[in-house]
Formats: structure tokens, C-alpha cells, sequence
């Protein structure tokens, strides 16, 4: 049996160390794809592999085609937008995320990103502090609770909204419930944005929501960028000099604020929520269990296609 990870951003080396033990045990042979550049690389080394784990890396039709053994594909995290699930299931493999395994990681991000901006980049001028300072955590999955317990350390006065989750399970984060996105965004002066990218949610961060946001806005985003609807993001930065974006990995329109808004924004060049050797430890530890525990017992708890 061949475990292939293919990972254009490599894991830390303890988790790779890690994820041998976990296939070593199981009698398994690993292979690694680092750094890769083309899709034809990803081709070429998926194509006699039984199980594959990956990150962010695109898992198109085009590359399943090529892949004639495989039966399982685990993403090691949370967001699984970057896998054609429709092809998957066309191509009889499984799909798998793991939830909740890197999100103390992102939710850290979150609060590195508000830091700095807060404290002006650290040049030598008097900042701001978080402390008694509104958040709204749009969406409450797994991230947006550890953003909640860090937001409570900072003493934030912390609200959300998220229609899919029962408000006694928001509450024991001493969250306050807000009932639309309007209310939301009308309260807090820091947005931090928790919701996967799919069909629903794909450019629904625009103008008509960011304008509502009060004075000193800050609008955080270690989501991903396609959740935001870019023309409306400009058309707020132009109209309000007071509007800041924090992101994890820059959006399409990153050049336009390069030239016109130095010192609003913040974007990481890499997607960096999950690089830590914690979250790189648990995610993938997390989905070469779950390829062990396939092929032994048939567990598909964590699949995501139909
Ligand atoms: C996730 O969805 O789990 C995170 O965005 C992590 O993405 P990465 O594995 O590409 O860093």
C-alpha cells in the first residue's frame, strides 16, 4: 500500500516524522512530494499511490485521471474547496478532511495579524490595544472558538453570528449572539471571517456589510480570500480612510493596494494559518490515521463526497 503527501508547502519535518510511524506501523509505504511546481509532477507521483494526503494542493479531475490506484484522499485540515469532490466521486475516491486539528493555529494567526496592526508594525509609535475593543467572529466552527477563548484573554467584547450553530453552545464562549450579519458587522470593530469558501459564501463579504462597520474598522481574514467580494473591499478602502484588512494570503487585488494604501493592510505571502509544527503535526498525524483506519475497518466518519 502507497501513502502518498503531496504538498506544494511542506509539513514540519517532526510531523513527517510523525506520519512515518503512524504507516510504518501499518506496514505502508511513504512517499513524499515537496515543493512540487507542476501539476505534472503531482501527476506523475500520484499515479501508482493507494491513499493520498494533501494541503491546500488543487485536486482536479485532471489529476485524478492520472491516478489509477488510488482510493483515498485526506486533506490535512479543515477547508476541502481546494478537492473536486464531484470528480472524486466519479473517480470512486473517498475524500476525508480533518477537522478541527490546525485550528488553534489560525485562530493565533488571527490574533499575530491584529497585533501588529494594532501596535502600527512595531516602529516605534504609540499603538492600540485590544483590550475592551469589540470582535465579531463571523461564523462559529472550530477556529472561531479558539478565536473567542484568545479574544476573552485580551478582555474583548466578542459577538457572532452564525445561523447553523444553537446559541447555548455560542454562549458557553461568553459570546453574545447577534441575529443577522448586519447586526454584526454594525457592532464590532474588528470582523475576524470563520466560514469554509463554497458555493454560499464565495464574494459575500462586500460593501453593503463592510460599510456598517464603526470607526477604526479592521476586517480579518484567515479564511479564505475568494469569501470577499474584492471590488466592494476597494470601493470601502477608497471611500474610508480609517478601513484596515488583515489577511492570510493576499487577495487578487493585492497590486491595486500596494500602490494606493500602504499601512491598511497586512497580507501574508503564503497561506501561514496552519504552519506551525503543532497544527502540521496534527492535521497530518490526524489524516494517516484516518487512511489506516479505512483500509483496516472501512471508517469513512470523515469523509466529505457523496
Ligand atoms: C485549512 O483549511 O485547514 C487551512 O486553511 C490550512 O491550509 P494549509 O494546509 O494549506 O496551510
Amino acid at each position: 500500500m502507497k501513502v502518498l503527501v503531496a504538498t506544494e508547502k511542506p509539513f514540519a519535518p517532526i510531523a513527517l516524522t510523525q506520519i512515518r510511524i503512524v504507516t510504518d506501523a501499518a506496514g505502508y509505504e511513504l512517499v513524499l512530494l515537496e515543493n512540487y511546481k507542476n501539476i505534472s509532477d503531482l501527476q506523475a507521483a500520484v499515479s501508482d499511490a493507494d491513499a493520498m494526503i494533501v494541503r491546500s494542493d488543487l485536486v482536479t479531475s485532471e489529476v485524478l485521471d492520472s491516478a489509477k490506484k488510488l482510493k483515498i484522499v485526506v486533506r490535512a485540515g479543515a477547508g476541502y474547496d481546494n478537492i473536486d469532490l464531484t470528480a472524486c466521486t466519479a473517480h470512486d475516491v473517498i475524500a476525508m478532511n480533518t477537522p478541527g486539528q490546525n485550528s488553534n493555529a489560525v485562530a493565533e494567526l488571527a490574533f499575530a495579524l491584529m497585533l501588529y496592526q494594532a501596535r502600527g508594525g512595531f516602529v516605534g509609535k504609540s499603538g492600540t490595544e485590544l483590550r475592551g475593543k469589540s470582535i465579531g467572529i463571523h461564523a462559529f466552527g472550530n477556529v472561531a472558538k479558539h478565536v473567542a477563548e484568545i479574544a476573552k484573554g485580551f478582555g474583548m467584547d466578542i459577538y457572532t453570528f452564525d445561523p447553523f450553530v444553537v446559541e447555548k453552545d455560542i454562549k458557553k464562549y461568553s459570546v453574545k449572539v447577534c441575529n443577522t450579519t448586519t447586526e454584526l458587522y454594525s457592532k464590532c470593530q474588528y470582523v475576524s471571517l470563520h466560514m469554509p469558501s463554497n458555493e454560499k459564501t464565495r464574494k459575500s463579504i462586500g460593501y453593503d456589510l463592510l460599510k456598517r462597520m464603526p470607526k477604526d474598522a479592521v476586517l480579518v481574514n484567515t479564511a479564505r480570500k475568494e469569501v470577499i467580494d474584492e471590488e466592494g473591499l476597494l470601493k470601502i478602502f477608497a471611500e474610508r480612510l480609517d478601513f484596515k484588512y488583515l489577511a492570510d494570503v493576499a487577495p487578487d487585488c493585492s497590486p491595486i493596494f500596494k500602490e494606493n494604501y500602504q499601512g491598511r493592510f497586512l497580507f501574508t505571502e503564503k497561506k501561514m494559518g496552519a504552519q506551525t509544527e503543532e497544527a502540521n503535526m496534527n492535521a497530518c498525524l490526524a489524516a494517516a490515521r484516518q487512511i489506516v483506519d479505512y483500509f483496516k475497518t472501512g471508517n469513512e466518519k470523515f469523509r466529505v463526497n457523496k
